[in-house]
């Protein structure tokens, strides 16, 4: 069994990407600018968004952090929108989620110029995804094509169940993974909630990528001897003994599916760290294409 280190990868990758930022500076170049946009004081959010910013100083991009009171109206956040949209020192931006019940999300997502949404929610980006054009994908879907392609897991012909069809990870990476190239040509299945039958599924997938949202849903009966797990799952799990007072749970049993499977990511240190990592990678080809 070999355990997906996400957070190896990740550094690797902000290696990589740190001595691109070092030779564009080298050669006189503005190095690549985030932007990102907290709305309010959500502890999850804040710590998200802190550590992305920490990860654009640590590769050389400049960033900028937008606080805003949780009680800013729609009218106003679109106008810090429409003002980064124009901003021709900055190549992408993050708006982050979740914003306030008083705000349409849809309609936030939907006035980000597409050659700036880094974080690839944009209809445009994700219609260009689909269909093999140059876009910008979503970080969590990204990192795990990412962590397959460099531990080198053949996915070709393989058959993929994907448990869930949110629109950030389970429909996208289930579009990629069907996709020719790298990471790509298996044979994809989406399972959700409406799903007959979910373990005959996952016990035929020599992939299983689990996106539901339910902490060790997926026990060592449900998949076969060699399998690949990718557990995208993070839930926090009230346990008295931590000295949060919780711990984060993916949504694979990992003790009992891991002495079956070949490739498994942990939680945490599987997927969650490739995200940020993902996140930058963008924002450098937001600087390289625009
Ligand atoms: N909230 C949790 N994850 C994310 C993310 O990847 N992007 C944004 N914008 N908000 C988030």
């Amino acid at each position: 069994m070999i355990i997906l280190d996400g957070k190896k990868t990740s550094n690797e990758i902000k290696e990589e990407i740190k001595i691109t930022v070092n030779s564009m500076k080298a050669s006189g170049e503005r190095p690549p600018h985030l932007a990102a946009i907290l709305v309010g004081n959500d502890g999850a959010s804040l710590t998200y968004v802190g550590s992305k910013v920490r990860s654009c100083e640590y590769v050389g991009f400049d960033s900028t952090l937008i606080r805003l009171e949780s009680n800013i109206s729609e009218e106003e956040l679109l106008r810090h929108i429409s003002d980064l949209n124009q901003d021709d020192n900055l190549d992408g931006y993050i708006v982050q989620l979740p914003l306030p019940n008083h705000i349409n999300e849809e309609k936030i997502l939907l006035a980000i110029d597409p050659k700036k949404d880094v974080d690839g929610f944009h209809p445009a980006n994700f219609g260009k995804m689909a269909l093999e054009l140059n876009a910008f994908i979503p970080a969590t879907p990204f990192g795990i094509l990412q962590l397959l392609e460099r531990y080198k897991i053949p996915t070709s012909g393989k058959h993929c169940v994907v448990v869930g069809r949110s629109h950030i990870v389970g429909r996208p990476i289930s579009i990629l993974m069907s996709q020719k190239g790298p990471a790509g040509n298996a044979t994809v299945t989406v399972a959700h909630s409406r799903t007959e039958n979910l373990d005959l599924l996952t016990r035929s997938a020599d992939i299983v990528i689990m996106a539901l949202g339910i902490p060790e849903y997926l026990t060592a009966d449900k998949v076969k001897e060699g399998v690949v797990i990718i557990d995208v799952g993070i839930t926090r799990v009230p346990d008295k003994k931590h000295p949060k007072g919780y711990v984060i749970k993916g949504d694979v049993a990992f003790e009992e599916v891991s002495k079956k499977a070949k490739f498994i990511t942990p939680v945490p240190g599987g997927v969650g760290p490739m995200t940020i990592a993902m996140l930058l990678q963008n924002t450098l080809l937001a600087r390289q294409w625009n």
